[in-house]
């Protein structure tokens, strides 16, 4: 195989698997969405434009989610990643501020979110995958806006109340934004999680992880601010206008499925989760155990070069630690099963031999 140098996400995201590919590269479940989705496929017929806040019946449906929300209060978007994209440069347009707030390691998109909304990333480091208060009240100084990803991709840490309760205190006192990325809500293994709420709050959230729909790019936003659902929608009818129909119908039909899809799926995922970090441990290799999402970020030398090694040399994918700002690490994801898994050890315990 031509050796072309791999140096972005992209290289690797909706590559298929292959002949003897193993993938612990991309962020996508494996597991098949619920029945309820397809149903909606073959009798589907409407064409047209749809409103650019998202269909009334779909934001209906997830205010229900939300204490004391209302379907106005939700904005639905492509993905998750829309609404990330949106709320940043909403942002910059209510307040005209210059610099964010991202904990790192982040996931990748968000350096590249914060400059395409022509502003400035600042950055607290996390220790050992959790916030450090004191350096976040050092950096915070000066931002218009913080993110705040809990489960967090890549470390699968989960931050804790009292800490992101402190967060909001400074938060409200200083009227900064706080875009709360929740994707990974769903896939919470051992405690809770808590969530902030209100004014300055933005909720981002997606079908992509729990429903495991990706390719189907549902997400939305949620704020009670109306300022900043406005200012939402007016670029949005400028940029993607509605979100796709078929696939908001799609999503309604993802909001009527039991609870108990979610909480068999989070023990798939629990049971992958031990293992995968078993097994690393077992390789000697120094990770945190993750409380949710599904990425394992152990440190490994020159994750640039390794990336690079492991695939055209070991048929195995992973993503280089750099991507996420954190270049002593690698980020393995464990949506593959756990056959596929136990294959994937063997091999990065041969390229770690040398
Ligand atoms: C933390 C985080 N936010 C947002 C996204 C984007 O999700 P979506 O598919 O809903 O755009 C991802 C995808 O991996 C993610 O890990």
């Amino acid at each position: 195989m031509e050796r072309k140098l791999i140096n972005s996400p992209s290289f690797f995201i909706g590559k298929g698997e292959g002949d003897n590919l193993i993938s612990f590269g991309s962020g996508q479940p494996d597991l098949p969405p619920p029945d309820e989705v397809f149903d909606i496929t073959k009798n589907y017929r409407s064409f047209k434009y749809g409103l650019i806040q998202g269909q009334p019946h779909l934001r209906e449906a997830l205010s229900r989610f939300y204490e004391d929300s209302n379907p106005d209060d939700f904005v639905i978007t492509n993905g998750a990643s829309e609404a990330i994209d949106l709320s940043l440069r909403a942002v910059h347009a209510l307040t005209g501020g210059s610099k964010v707030l991202l904990f790192r390691p982040y996931y990748y998109s968000y350096p590249h979110n914060v400059r395409f909304a022509d502003m400035e990333a600042k950055y607290s480091d996390l220790k050992e995958g959790k916030i450090d208060i004191e350096d976040f009240k050092k950096q915070i100084e000066g931002c218009k806006a913080v993110i705040i990803n809990s489960p967090a991709n890549p470390t699968g840490s989960v931050q804790d109340k009292e800490t992101l309760l402190e967060i909001d205190k400074v938060c409200r006192e200083k009227g900064i934004y706080i875009l709360s990325d929740n994707v990974y809500k769903d896939l919470v293994y051992d405690d809770e999680a808590f969530y902030l709420e209100g004014e300055h709050v933005i909720t981002i959230d997606s079908f992509s992880k729990s429903y495991s729909m990706c390719g189907i790019r549902v997400g939305y936003l949620y704020t009670p601010n109306k300022d900043f659902v406005d200012k939402v929608i007016e670029m949005k009818t400028h940029t993607s206008m509605n979100t796709g129909l078929m696939a908001q119908e799609m999503a309604f039909a993802a909001t009527n499925v039991p609870e108990s899809f979610l909480l068999e799926t989070l023990e798939t995922w629990r049971k992958r989760r031990d293992l995968f970090y078993r097994g690393m441990l077992d390789l000697g290799l120094d990770v945190i155990k993750p409380e949710g999402a599904f990425y394992l970020f152990p440190k490994i030398k020159n994750p640039d070069k390794a990336i690079n090694d492991l695939y055209y040399d070991h048929n195995l994918i992973a993503y280089s630690g750099s991507w996420f700002g954190d270049d002593e690490r690698m980020r393995f994801s464990y949506a593959l099963d756990v056959e596929k898994i136990e294959i994937g050890l063997e091999r990065l315990g041969k390229y770690l031999e040398g």
